[in-house]
């Protein structure tokens, strides 16, 4: 496992979602404001579309399916919603003075 930088922390407003590839893996980094930020598999464990396209639910700590409409929480990537049944995955997130870094395994 790695620390790599994903972004940084200007680039995902809060309430936000900002799509970038790591290791060949497209991934979500969420930015729940006082909550911190979340990283999560971008495309949905339902169908393919991206979750970042989706709406935050800063209370919920979730995000929404463009798509169908499922929600996952950020913290364990469960769907909470359907009808996505399996979770997707979620990473390790630092922050570093201006940068989002997420632990992922390298290649
Ligand atoms: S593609 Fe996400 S809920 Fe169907």
């Amino acid at each position: 496992m790695a620390l790599v930088r994903a972004c940084s922390v200007g680039e995902v407003p809060v309430g936000g979602a900002l799509r970038v590839r790591v290791h060949d893996r497209e991934i979500a980094i969420v930015n729940l404001g006082e909550q911190g930020f979340r990283a999560v598999d971008a495309v949905c464990s339902h169908a393919h579309a991206y979750l970042d396209e989706g709406e935050v639910d800063l209370d919920e700590g979730a995000i929404e399916c463009p798509k169908h409409g499922s929600t996952f929480d950020l913290d364990t990537g469960r769907p909470l919603t359907l009808p996505a049944t399996r979770p997707v995955r979620v990473f390790e997130v630092k922050v570093d003075d201006d940068d989002v870094l997420i632990e992922v395994n390298e290649g």
